[in-house]
C-alpha cells in the first residue's frame, strides 16, 4: 500500500480530508499529560507521512518519527523540517534514546502479521520510554468490534485532480481481508483505476493487555467513540 511517492501522495490526500489529525494530536497528548504532566519528548512510530507529528510538535519540545516505508517517510520530510526521522521497523527498532511518550497511531500495529511481531513491536516501543513515560496506541478492531463486509466510500477533488476510494472488508481468520479500489483522475490523463489489498490482524484486547504486560508495562483500555477504536495507554509498573 506504501511503496510508492504516488501512493503516499493517495493516502495524504484522502486522510488529510477525512481525519482531524491536529485534534487527535491533541487529544493524545492530553492522554499523556495526564499521566506524566512534564511530557516533553514524543516519538510516532509508524509516522506515515508525518501529519501527526506535526500536530506533536506544536505540543512538545522535541519530536521524532519511525516509519518503515521510504515513500511515505519522504513526505514526512518534505512536510515538516528539522524533526528526526528514522527509517525502521517497528519490531526491531533501536534508536539509542529514550521519550517522555511513545505512540503509535491509526491502527498502524494492525499491519503486525503474529502475536510474536505484536509482543515485539511493544517490547520495542516500552525500551523507548524514559521511566515514567506513556505508550499509547491506537489499535486496529478487535474480533468482537470488526464490522464483517464493512464498504467505506470517500472521494476529494482539488483543482483538476480527484480521487476516490472505494473498500470492501471481510474476515478471513483472524485477519481483516481490505480489498481497496482507488479511481485517480487528472485533467490532462484521464481516469487511473489502481487497487489493492490489505490485510491487517485482529489482535484481541487480551492480546494487547498481554503484549504491555510482557514489555514492563501497566495498561488501561480506553474505549473509542463513533466507532473508533480508542486507546491502550500505558505507563511503568
Ligand atoms: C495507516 S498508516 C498510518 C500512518 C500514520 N501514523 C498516520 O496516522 O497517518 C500505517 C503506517 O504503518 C507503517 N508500517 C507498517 N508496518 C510497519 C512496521 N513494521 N514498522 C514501521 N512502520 C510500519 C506503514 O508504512 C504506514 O505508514
Amino acid at each position: 500500500m506504501y511503496e510508492n511517492a504516488s501512493a503516499a501522495e493517495i493516502y495524504d490526500a484522502l486522510y488529510q480530508d477525512r481525519k482531524d489529525y491536529d485534534a487527535e494530536a491533541a487529544q493524545v497528548a492530553a492522554l499523556v499529560r495526564e499521566r506524566k504532566p512534564g511530557a516533553s519528548t514524543l516519538l510516532d512510530v509508524a509516522c506515515g507521512t508525518g501529519v501527526h507529528l506535526e500536530g506533536f510538535a506544536k505540543r512538545f519540545d522535541k519530536v521524532a518519527g519511525l516509519e518503515l516505508s521510504e515513500s511515505m517517510a519522504a513526505r514526512a520530510t518534505e512536510r515538516l523540517s528539522g524533526v528526526p526521522l528514522h527509517h525502521g521497523d517497528m519490531r526491531t527498532f533501536d534508536l539509542g534514546e529514550t521519550f517522555d511518550a511513545v505512540v503509535i497511531m491509526f491502527s498502524s500495529i494492525g499491519y503486525l502479521d503474529t502475536v510474536a511481531d505484536l509482543n515485539s513491536a511493544v517490547a520495542a516501543m516500552s525500551r523507548h520510554l524514559a521511566d515514567d513515560g506513556v505508550l499509547v496506541v491506537e489499535p486496529w478492531y478487535f474480533p468482537d468490534t470488526f464490522l464483517d463486509r464493512h464498504v467505506s466510500t470517500h472521494a476529494v477533488k482539488r483543482g483538476s485532480e480527484g480521487i476516490a476510494r472505494v473498500s470492501h472488508s471481510t474476515r478471513e481468520g483472524d485477519k481483516t481481508r481490505m480489498e481497496i479500489h482507488y479511481l485517480v483522475a487528472d485533467g490532462a490523463n484521464g481516469i487511473e483505476h489502481r487497487s489493492e489489498v490489505d490485510y491487517l490482524t485482529l489482535f484481541s484486547p487480551e492480546e494487547y493487555t498481554e503484549a504491555f504486560r510482557q514489555g514492563g508495562l501497566n495498561v488501561t483500555y480506553l474505549e473509542g467513540t463513533a466507532g473508533a477504536p480508542g486507546f491502550f495507554v500505558g505507563t511503568r509498573e
